[in-house]
């Protein structure tokens, strides 16, 4: 596992974008795997930059999202289809026939997963996996004691996350307590996968990632199984992590080394 420790949310964004734009830049045909929530908008804002100052094209790019909540269309307001379009979609020049969020009102959403693993597997798989992480330990909507082995499925959210995202809801509005969600299975099969944390609530979630035994307690804990695990956090995220100067350290060796090979 990579740890990043950076100063503030903006440096996250920029750590986040910046490696991305270089994936897209070293293979433009790439497949990404991509997150919503609050955490990954600075970053989406930092490549819709890029792609604005001619740094990136995503003209080739495929995209599968992590999730999307069950029993809404991807027209509304608060689906995460909708999301991706407002944040990033719209914004630059992906073909939004090459990008895929879970069909939130799919007549039969058991075969939809199995329609989306698939659909994944003939892409040929995802290069980058984005992630943020739930202050329980989350990764896309695999709540605690989900199996580490999951695929892509339907799953009831905790009442914690549904209290955590019922900020994005009005107080009359439907807020769904399922989802369609890829498994910790699915996302381990990424070749590299990118987590993003920022502010003192994710905290002890990153303890238990990085340091924690690996449990189904812990979702985000499996992410230790991945031989390309990079984790992208703010001093307020890192702050109950032990040896973080040790962290530091390494990043400024990698930062050293990939400057001398020009990367
Ligand atoms: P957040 O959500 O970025 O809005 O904190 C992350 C998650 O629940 O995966």
């Amino acid at each position: 596992m990579k740890v990043v420790i950076l100063n503030n949310a903006a440096e996250v964004a920029q750590y986040g974008a910046t490696l991305f734009s270089k994936q897209i830049n070293r293979k433009p045909n790439s497949v990404l795997g991509l997150a919503t929530g609050s955490t990954p908008v600075a970053m989406y804002k930092q490549l819709i930059d890029f792609y604005k100052h001619n740094q990136v094209s995503f003209r080739n790019i495929k995209s599968f999202n992590l999730d999307e909540y069950l029993g809404v269309s991807g027209d509304h307001q608060q689906s995460y289809r909708h999301f991706m379009n407002e944040q990033l979609f719209n914004h630059v020049d992906i073909n939004k026939a090459n990008t895929f969020v879970p069909v939130g009102d799919a007549k039969n959403p058991i075969e939809a997963c199995e329609v989306y693993e698939q659909n994944i597997k003939s892409s040929g798989g995802i290069d980058v996996q984005l992630l943020g992480i739930g202050r329980n330990g989350h990764i896309g909507f695999n709540e605690p004691s989900s199996s580490l082995g999951s695929r892509t499925r339907v799953k009831t959210l905790t009442q914690e996350t549904i209290d955590d995202n019922a900020r994005f809801f009005s107080a009359d509005e439907f807020q769904p307590h399922l989802s369609i969600t890829m498994g910790i299975g699915t996302i381990l099969e990424a070749k590299q996968v990118v987590l993003l944390a920022t502010g003192e609530n994710k905290a002890q979630a990153i303890v238990d990632t990085v340091q924690g035994p690996i449990t189904a307690q812990c979702p985000a804990s499996a992410l230790q199984l991945h031989p390309d695990a990079v984790i992208i956090i703010d001093e307020a995220a890192a702050s109950l992590l032990e040896n973080q100067e040790f962290f530091r350290h390494i990043e400024r060796e990698n930062q050293k080394l990939e400057q001398s090979l020009g990367l």
